[in-house]
């Protein structure tokens, strides 16, 4: 088999397997900000990504190569689609990663699957590291697979990064192998974080439920027959392909098509937009409930204001995505039943993906960007607006409790289970005056064109490798 010195592992890979209704299988873009992200680390480096392919199956794709990147392909069942993936992994740990915002519900079967899809994925991942790999691994899907690769091979460089929060060690003490989770990452020679509290969280919880002892950011393991082996755990908050946004932006086509979507929404005075996967992490609901009394309250009104909200479908299969996705529609259709006006809805809601270009079009439309999560990891969208902006225009809404707003503070930042806050911060935004918000603008800017994705990915690299 083909081995390569970079190894990728992510749950997904970055082309998802779509299955025609006449049976012809087409390749699509995988959704999410791990993709987004890795896609563009990948891009100008020769390596191999083991992951899923989005569909079920009992035997693996053969390998093959897409966009210069080896793409191995790891088997789920549709039984262990069910316990590893929408179960331990989206219905177990992404509730309580995330503040337990909805209940997290505890299986002992789905544990089960979880750990023997980890092996797998572990195993794969042996089968195509050439000796002295870098092996990076990513994600709450595979936390396990840093200690399983070890066991099989002690040549290989071992990082993993959390694209999403580390929960405080109270909301972690809930898991039930809460110790072997910890066990599993501690596997890696390096673990990478987006906040600096996320990396705390993660060394406090070692500290206290796994008896670990620790000093400052690494974690002390025995690993028999050396004597101990330090794991260093730190903030490497994530970013996006900055450059491309921003060249993308400055296209005439995009310019064009900006200019396209405002008139199609009636020119608008004000156009809001919301950019999410549908999930409950992001606040969506919050965010309609202060648009919506903001046009209760009298203070904005179509056709003036509009808002569009993009809601990429996402986990359709687990019942709190069902719920949200009810109480989205049943809000969104409330709101418009009270407050449109013939041609001029005062919510535009879409429930499927666009590809970049049209995003970026939507970016440069968008007067105020609203990204009001309850608890993000870091929450791309942000910096791909901000990025997007080569012309200094536009407003950012954001939440404290995305990882973004360590990094864009300048930003109009909002609590969003204050709603009163929100609806402040949204007014704010559309009311500053152009000159303050382009200054605004200006500095989110900055930021985000010097730490950009590739600069992320050399620094995860060289933290792993220990040659920075
Ligand atoms: C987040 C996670 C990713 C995940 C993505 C999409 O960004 O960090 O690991 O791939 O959401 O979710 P999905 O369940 O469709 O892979």
């Amino acid at each position: 088999a083909e081995t390569f010195d970079l190894v990728i592992a992510a749950n997904r890979l970055p082309v998802d397997k779509v299955v025609l209704d006449d049976g012809t299988v087409e390749w699509q873009r995988s959704p999410g900000g791990l993709v987004t992200a890795m896609e563009s680390v990948m891009a100008g480096r020769e390596g191999a990504w083991v992951g899923w392919t989005g569909q079920p199956g009992d035997e693996a794709d053969a390998p093959f190569h897409n966009e210069g990147i080896y793409l191995r392909p790891v088997a789920l069942t549709a039984d262990e689609i069910a316990a590893y993936y929408e179960g331990f992994s989206n219905d177990t740990l992404w509730p309580i990663y995330h503040d337990v915002i909805v209940p997290a519900t505890f299986h002992r079967a789905w544990w089960s699957a979880y750990e023997a899809v980890n092996r797998r994925f572990a195993d794969a991942v042996c089968e195509v590291a050439a000796p002295g790999a870098v092996v990076w691994i990513h994600d709450y899907q595979l936390q396990l697979v840093p200690a399983l690769v070890r066991a099989q091979r002690q040549d290989v460089r071992i990082g993993w990064f959390n694209h999403i929060p580390f929960p405080p060690v109270e909301l972690f003490a809930q898991l039930p192998w809460r110790k072997r989770v910890l066990a599993g990452l501690l596997g890696a020679d390096f673990l990478g974080f987006q906040r600096v509290a996320d990396a705390k969280n993660f060394v406090r919880a070692c500290r206290q439920l796994g008896g670990w002892q620790t000093k400052g950011q690494n974690v002390v393991v025995a690993d028999p027959p050396r004597e101990h082996r330090i794991v260093r755990a730190a903030a490497v908050p994530i970013s996006i392909d900055t450059q491309g946004l921003a060249e993308l932006a400055n296209r005439p086509e995009t310019r064009a098509r900006a200019r396209e979507l405002r008139a199609s929404l009636g020119n608008p005075e004000v156009l809001m937009l919301g950019v999410d996967r549908l999930d409950y992490t992001k606040g969506i609901r919050h965010r309609l409930k202060a648009y919506e009394e903001l046009l209760d309250d009298g203070q904005i009104a179509p056709p003036d204001v509009t808002f569009v909200q993009i809601a990429t479908p996402s986990r359709e299969r687990v019942e709190a995505y069902r719920q949200l996705r009810e109480e989205v529609e049943l809000t969104v259709g409330r709101i418009n039943g009270n407050h449109s006006v013939i041609g001029a809805p005062a919510v535009h809601y879409i429930h499927h993906g666009y590809p970049r270009e049209e995003m970026v079009a939507l970016f440069l439309a968008a007067d105020v960007m609203v990204v009001t999560p309850l608890r993000d990891g870091m929450n791309l969208v942000a910096k791909e607006y901000v990025a997007s902006r080569t012309d200094y225009g536009g407003a950012l809404v954001l939440s404290e409790f995305t990882g973004a707003y360590h990094e864009l503070h300048q930003a109009f930042v909002c609590n969003p289970h204050d709603i009163e806050g929100l609806k402040n911060a949204m007014l704010h935004a559309i009311q500053t005056p152009a000159d303050q918000k382009r200054r605004i603008m200006r500095a989110l800017r900055r930021r985000v064109m010097a730490h950009d994705v590739q600069r992320w990915a050399a620094r995860f690299l060289a933290d792993l490798t220990g040659t920075s």
